[in-house]
């Protein structure tokens, strides 16, 4: 879980290797570091421990000269974070930066110490600088060095290696973590993740699992480890290098936050069929007789994308009216579960890339079921491994608080529930264009709901900003994102939340409540609005403060509730796509007056590639 970067070409590469890794940063922020082809035949290294503005320094005092170099933020797996652990690792002429765990890494190490090498560091990494310099030593070159060393390599890996001996190139190889070679003009690039490429070049190829490449100047040579030669044609990515900016916003999050109309917009396009009230299905990637066929949609995801697939269930449920169950995907990974054919497996994930999704979706396709993706990031695992993408075009998310990819996943999953309710003749073709209509209206009603719950949700923030308690409570469609609300506090303002049903709540939870907690409770005008009131006066009676989401105009809200957040009238679907808004500035407010790292929370990574 950590983000790798490489250049080879006519520039100093220091900078551009800083700036990828600037962009990086959200994989992984505990240490840094560089290496560097320097005049003279030899490779220089600088590391430091913490954020990569110590490694700036690091370099300001002693910079790096030369035009070929990788890259490194780290997010500690093997030894804890110290300059020693840091990457690069070097041994002897070589220079190895790594992203992934390998899993052999005792055997390896008995052996190498045994074969008299001194390892420095704790990590699995520096084993893997020791095994390519052992096959250096021996008289292969770089690329056959590389290939010799991988044969021995369990668990996952995207590594660039650096040789002294050959300073005109990088080698690369790729297993399970990701990596993208961008290609420029006389000059190549590489990296865990396209953001840090955008500024430099549009082309990109994408590596798969057991591949390898030689990156020079002026050329880029793909094999698998095996040596076969790999034809694949570049890909162009229309992420513009602002909209991996922070666009003047103060937090990566809160623009993200209010990119979430422009979002929506693109991740609808071209797959609303207005004319015809339904969803063009082509990337679902299932024949309507499939569709017809399916006997159940198992939901896997962690986290955020955990709570979409929730809403999921419930969208498949009531509008394809398709069984749907719910699985954390590293709850389901492992278990004996029955799963097979006849089933839709939808593996949902932001990165693409969440090791225990896909594990989970890999066995679940063993296993004879069929997978559907829907992911955000083009080329990622998921998408690689799925039967069909589904993707979100949410475009890059770098706050670590996943927000706008939330809202365009269940955009996907509703949009996925239409086109089965349609093929299965679960919705009549009038409820499924009031659904189409819905959500192509959404954009402008999103934004309203941006730009009209701003200001007073950082007001409530400001005046609650002190409870160290808080309690998010929904019924039906708002359960999962009272389950959001939570999560998005708990992980940015290290506030202790927790979501509930709201008829959960006298079954346990009511024991929290006093006068200190405020409770969010979220009523929209839905068929549970009676009973999820009843709830909001229960917590109100037992002295929480009690902040209500409501629709608009609704005066029993306004009159049990201490502070009321009114969102626009809208089909009981759409609810989720509005609550959910004001919950996440109210997350974000927090956590910014309370001066955390909004974007970079501790403890956590952007993309969770461990188990
Ligand atoms: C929370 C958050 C995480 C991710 C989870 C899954 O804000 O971002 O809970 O949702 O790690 O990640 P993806 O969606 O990339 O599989």
């Amino acid at each position: 879980m950590c983000g790798i970067v490489g250049y080879v070409g006519p520039q100093a590469c220091a900078p551009i290797l800083l700036d990828g890794l600037r962009r990086l940063e959200y994989r992984g922020y505990d240490s840094a570091g560089l290496a560097v082809h320097a005049p003279g035949g030899r490779i220089e290294v600088r590391r430091a421990v913490g954020k990569l503005r110590n490694l700036e320094s690091a370099l300001r005092e002693k910079p790096l000269e030369g035009a070929v170099g990788i890259g490194h933020t780290r997010w500690a797996t093997h030894g804890r974070p110290s300059e020693v652990n840091a990457h690069p690792h070097v041994a002897g002429d070589v220079a190895v930066v790594h992203n992934g765990i390998i899993e052999n890494h005792m055997p390896l190490r008995r052996e190498l110490e045994e074969a008299g090498c001194t390892i420095a560091s704790d990590t699995d990494t520096e084993l893997v600088a020791h095994l390519v310099e052992r096959e250096v030593q021996q008289g292969k070159d770089l690329e056959a060095a590389v290939r010799a060393a991988l044969g021995r390599l369990e668990g996952a890996y995207a590594i660039a290696v650096l040789s002294a001996k050959e300073p005109e190139r990088i080698v690369v190889a790729k297993s399970a973590s990701p990596l993208v070679i961008g290609l420029g003009e006389g000059e190549m690039f590489c990296a865990s993740d396209i953001p840090a490429l955008l500024p430099y070049t549009r082309d990109m190829l994408f590596m798969e699992d057991g591949e390898m490449a030689v990156l020079e100047a002026g050329s880029v040579r793909l094999t698998t480890v095996a040596g076969a030669d790999v034809e694949r044609e570049p890909k162009r990515i229309d992420w513009s290098p602002v909209m991996a900016e922070k666009a003047g916003y103060k937090h990566f999050m809160l623009k993200e936050i209010f990119e979430q109309p422009r979002a929506m917009e693109d991740t609808l396009r071209g797959r609303l069929d207005r004319e015809h009230g339904d969803v063009h299905g082509h990337e679902i990637g299932l024949s309507e007789e499939d569709a017809k066929g399916i006997r159940r949609v198992l939901l896997l995801a962690c986290g955020t994308s955990h709570h979409a697939t929730i809403a999921g269930k419930y969208f498949l449920e009531e509008i394809a009216k398709v069984p749907a169950v719910i699985e954390i995907a590293s709850e389901f990974r492992g278990r004996e579960a029955v799963v097979g054919e006849g089933d839709l497996v939808v593996a949902v994930s932001q990165s693409g890339e969440t090791l225990d999704t896909l594990v989970a979706a890999k066995e679940a396709k063993e296993r004879g079921a069929k997978v559907l993706a829907i992911a955000n990031v083009i080329g990622s695992a998921i998408p690689r491994m799925a039967d069909a993408v589904f993707y979100t075009h949410a475009g890059p998310e770098i706050g670590v608080a996943s927000t706008k990819c939330f809202s365009t996943q269940l955009a996907n999953l509703l949009m996925l529930s239409v086109w089965l309710g349609r093929r299965r003749g679960a919705i009549t073709a009038e409820r499924s264009r009031e659904l189409v209509e819905g959500l192509a209206r959404l954009p402008t009603t999103m934004k309203d709901v941006l730009q009209g719950t701003r200001q007073l949700v950082a007001n409530l923030a400001r005046r609650y900003v002190d409870a160290r308690d808080v309690l998010y409570l929904g019924r039906g469609l708002s359960f999962p994102i009272a389950l959001e609300g939570a999560l998005k506090l708990k992980e940015i303002s290290y506030v202790h939340a927790e979501g509930y049903p709201a008829g959960e709540m006298k079954h346990g939870p009511i024991a929290l409540i006093d006068s200190s907690v405020p409770a969010i409770v979220l009523v929209p005008r839905d068929r549970h609005w009676e009973r999820s009131i009843s709830n909001l006066q229960e917590a109100k009676a037992r002295e929480a403060i009690v902040i209500a989401v409501a629709t608009e105009g609704d005066e029993e809200a306004r009159q049990v509730s201490h502070d009321l957040i009114e969102i626009p009238a809208v089909d009981e679907v759409l609810t989720p796509f509005l609550t959910v808004l004001p919950l996440q500035l109210y997350a974000y407010y927090v956590a910014d007056f309370k001066g955390t790292d909004v974007d970079q929370p501790r403890n956590l990574a952007k993309t969770v590639t461990v188990e």
